[in-house]
């Protein structure tokens, strides 16, 4: 016998006795205190029985038989109160458990899972026949073990799943885990695995319900779509690095070899209006003016061309000169006031990544001209460790969502890719009247050269 039932007999007896004596209705509030107690200490309802017949031996059976039908009864109205908290509990379970049945069944016909229900204690446990259908099996062919399923999980997977199920059995967190497993076949299927468990009042917990789903075709087609999205950016990736050095080498010629090429058309101008030519007539001074004019015209249009196509001073002075001078030119011509904050001396820019943070820059730029009618931007170019910030902000009359999902629009949608290469983001924040604040937020470690610092 175990402690607390020898403590529950005795109690039971004295309690019985007094109420047997004084028959008061505080004697039936004991009854059902003790039973309630005795609820909470796992007692059942065979424990109950013993424990009343046993004070029946006691209490009734040596009294004078007369009075033995009026203490039958009494008994037995005294051992109802105590058997009350157990009918009480009964019913709740009742209830309870034909409310979980309900949406179980529901969750279960609706989205095809295979239940399982493991006893934690005895380590029995029930595969459902849909169950042992999702590893490929008959119900006859997979045994009801535990090893039956667990042996068939991934190697890559089992300590994940084994730290959910400990964590769920422990500290009751939540049990929801995805993982592969080998079916009969020896083909690898993933499955999402759910579960809740029980638990006596002594937090030991005495059983577990779940189900599995088979996820493998959602699992596949997320993986196509993220092999997809890499190969897309990695096109893109290159599209664009094809394109800068394209741009770059048409820049170069123009700047170079058409440059040349004009001052050597000057210089032959010259030749004719000053070189020796006797006996030649001298061209007239006018032609020769115009020339001059035309040919010191298609030198700043080249010039011009060459600096829009790749912005030389990049190469040659780095990135916060170019920047600045593209911000000039800008603010020259739009007449738009541009308030600069550039602490960006001590980030050692990479070479390659230059032109991606100068391509934002303009292209935040070019839409203040277009869309904003801004008066004033602010441009902030900072470190903030671990990132690069560059920042546009203008005071324009804004627009109304961030310009993501425009079907013609690719200016944002460029600065956003170029900006996930570099492992960053692109963040905007407007509101129509409220300005246009666009911030790219650049992580040091992939935009500056290594070896530096
Ligand atoms: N500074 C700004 N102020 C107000 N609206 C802006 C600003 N910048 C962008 N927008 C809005 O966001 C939209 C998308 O900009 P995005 O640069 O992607 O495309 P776009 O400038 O219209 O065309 P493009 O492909 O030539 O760049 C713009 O059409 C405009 O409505
Ligand atoms: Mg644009």
């Amino acid at each position: 016998m175990t402690r607390e039932l020898g403590a529950l007999r005795a109690a039971y007896l004295s309690a019985l006795r007094d109420y047997l004596e004084h028959e008061s209705e505080a004697g039936f509030a004991q009854a059902y205190e003790l039973g309630r107690q005795a609820m909470i200490d796992g007692m059942g309802l065979l424990d109950m029985s013993a424990v009343h017949r046993t004070a029946l031996d006691t209490l009734v059976l040596p009294s004078p038989p007369a009075d033995q039908p009026r203490l039958l009864e009494a008994s037995s109205a005294f051992f109802n109160e105590l058997l009350a908290p157990f009918e009480l509990s009964i019913e709740g379970y009742r209830a309870a458990l034909a409310a979980s049945e309900e949406r179980f069944q529901l969750a279960v016909s609706g989205a095809m899972a295979g239940l399982w229900d493991w006893n934690p204690q005895t380590d029995e446990i029930y595969f459902s026949p849909h169950f042992k259908r999702i590893m490929g099996y008959e119900d006859s062919e997979l045994p009801n073990e535990r090893e039956a399923h667990f042996g068939a999980i991934d190697a890559r997977d089992v300590e994940h799943v084994t730290r959910s199920l400990t964590s769920h059995l422990e500290h009751r967190g939540v049990y929801d885990v995805e993982y592969r497993i080998r079916t009969k076949v020896g083909e690898t299927r993933w499955v999402q695995s759910r579960g809740q468990a029980l638990w006596n009042d002594a937090g030991v917990p005495y059983r577990m319900v779940g189900w599995i789903l088979d996820i493998t075709d959602r699992k596949r087609n997320d993986e196509a779509l993220r092999t997809s999205r890499e190969e897309m950016r990695r096109l893109s990736a290159h599209v664009q690095h094809v394109r800068e050095e394209e741009k770059a080498r048409i820049a170069r010629e123009l700047h170079d070899d058409l440059g040349q090429q004009l001052t050597a058309l000057k210089m032959a101008a010259s030749m004719m209006e000053y070189g020796p030519s006797a006996g030649k007539p001298r061209p007239p001074q006018e032609a020769l003016r115009g020339i001059y004019e035309m040919i010191d015209e298609l030198v700043r249009s080249v010039r011009h061309i060459a600096a829009d196509l790749h912005p030389v001073m990049l190469d040659d002075l780095g990135l916060i000169p170019a920047v600045e001078n593209l911000v000039d030119e800008f603010s020259a011509r739009y007449r738009i006031q541009v308030v600069r904050r550039i602490e960006a001396d001590t980030i050692a820019f990479k070479r390659e990544c230059r032109i991606d943070v100068f391509r934002m820059v303009q292209e935040a730029l070019t839409n203040v001209a277009r869309h904003s009618g801004a008066s004033e931007v602010r441009l902030e170019i900072a470190r903030e460790d671990p990132h690069c910030i560059v920042r546009v902000v203008d005071n324009g009359r804004g627009a109304v969502h961030d310009g993501s999902k425009g079907r013609h629009s690719f200016g944002l949608l460029g600065m956003r890719e170029r900006a996930a290469l570099l492992g960053g983001e692109i963040q905007i924040i407007t509101q129509p009247g409220a300005g246009f604040a666009l911030t790219a937020i650049l992580p040091l470690a992939s935009i500056e050269a290594s070896n530096v610092r």
